[in-house]
């Protein structure tokens, strides 16, 4: 089985495929593009292991030298550090990168994102090709040509929109991926469903137990259906004037209990699974949001494995975070609140008080 959605970008539009064993298609995809001089695949170490002779195998059919440029796994090395390093060895390569060379990126978000970033700057401008092997980089991170790296100040500071040339998504990839990665990348998916789709939101109650268990013919609807949704915001708001913005669902309360509770201690995920769930209790609260609807978000969440209660944050601690967030302007907390399955709005005047009251009742006070 394959899906495949277009991404429509005018000039800058690509496709996303999605078939299992699609991994040893790669070289004919490359191959397909026009005058490809050399590859670079950026890939974190983890995945290089795990997945990097597949690659170079497929890549053996292209008509262009090909080289495995590897960095350490992990968010604390999404850096500019990490960067200089891989620039290093790819103006090291021989022949040497030019303008029609091409890096692959094979991995998750991270490797997605400092891969986007080196070929968003390396020459002004090279292309890339994304081949995600965690589900929050297949439904997520990998489409949508946001690309970067962290700084001590804070996440994804530094970086550039550079859409690839295509993404090839190989769901086979994501069944040596550890429980908790897996719910991660499931927690984006209730947020396109929440702020986008009935239709996903009954998949993921229906299909929890094939997703959680890797079934390739759900886990290929899933994504293709995730990225249909990613797409469609994407081509309507490409750098976020607008619309785009409520992708964030979830991410404001997430981001700050993430930072709170310190990285590589929570899953991104897990972390936005919390910030939905504070969000919708500010919904509820104002009235936005019944119950009912409320109650079925946690749901579908805790069917999937993701904790809907934490210790308990302090609120002023949280509240400070979310004045300093990138997305807080003139002091204005911006929020995506739904007002239904499918149905949401920005508001940017969540106050402190709101915050506390979210914040008891994640820890179950
Ligand atoms: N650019 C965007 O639009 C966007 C959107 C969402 C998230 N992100 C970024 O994505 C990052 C998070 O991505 P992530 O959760 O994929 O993290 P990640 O890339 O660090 O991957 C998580 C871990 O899984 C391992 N791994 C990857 N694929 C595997 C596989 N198939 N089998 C076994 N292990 C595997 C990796 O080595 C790593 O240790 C964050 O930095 C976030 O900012 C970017
Ligand atoms: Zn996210």
């Amino acid at each position: 089985m394959n899906r495949t959605v277009e991404v429509d970008l005018a000039k800058r539009s690509y496709r996303v495929e999605v078939q299992p064993g699609l991994l040893e298609s790669v070289g004919r995809f490359v191959q397909s593009l026009p005058e490809v001089s050399s590859v670079a695949v950026v890939a974190d170490s983890r995945v290089a292991e795990l997945y990097g002779l597949s690659l170079q195998d497929a890549l053996a059919q292209v008509d262009a030298p090909a080289s495995m440029i590897p960095f350490p796994a992990g968010e604390e090395n999404k850096t500019l550090s990490t960067c200089q390093g891989l620039f290093d060895k790819l103006f090291a390569l021989r022949p040497p990168v030019d303008r029609s060379s091409l890096i692959v990126t094979l991995g998750g978000g991270v490797t997605g994102d400092i891969g986007g970033f080196l070929a968003a700057t390396a020459l002004r401008g090279i292309r890339f090709l994304q081949c995600p092997t965690t589900l929050l980089a297949a439904v997520d991170a990998s489409t949508g040509g946001k690309t970067g790296v962290d700084h001590e100040a804070g996440k994804n500071l530094i970086g550039a929109f550079h859409q690839p040339v295509g993404v090839l998504i190989d769901p086979r990839c994501l069944r040596t991926l550890c429980p908790e990665e897996l719910r991660s990348g499931l927690a984006e998916c209730v947020k396109h469903a929440v702020i986008r789709s009935q239709d996903l939101l009954r998949f993921l109650e229906d299909r929890k137990a094939d997703l959680l268990a890797c079934n390739e013919e759900a886990m290929t609807e899933l994504i293709a259906a995730n990225v249909a949704i990613k797409a469609g915001v994407v081509a309507a708001d490409e750098t976020e004037q607008s619309l785009r913005a409520i992708l964030n669902y979830g991410h404001t309360f997430g981001h700050a209990i993430e930072a709170e509770v310190g990285f590589g201690n929570m899953t991104h995920g897990q972390a936005v699974a919390l910030g939905m769930v504070g969000a919708n209790r500010v919904a509820t609260d104002r009235g936005m949001l019944s119950s009912s609807t409320a109650d079925r978000v946690e749901s579908v969440l805790a069917g999937l494995g993701l904790a809907t209660r934490t210790e308990a944050p302090d609120p002023d601690v949280i509240w400070d975070r979310m004045l300093h967030d990138k997305k807080t302007r003139k002091g204005r907390v911006k929020l995506v609140l739904p007002r239904g399955i499918g149905d949401v709005a920005i508001c940017d005047d969540l106050t402190r008080s709101e915050v506390r009251a979210a914040l008891e009742y994640l820890s179950g006070e």
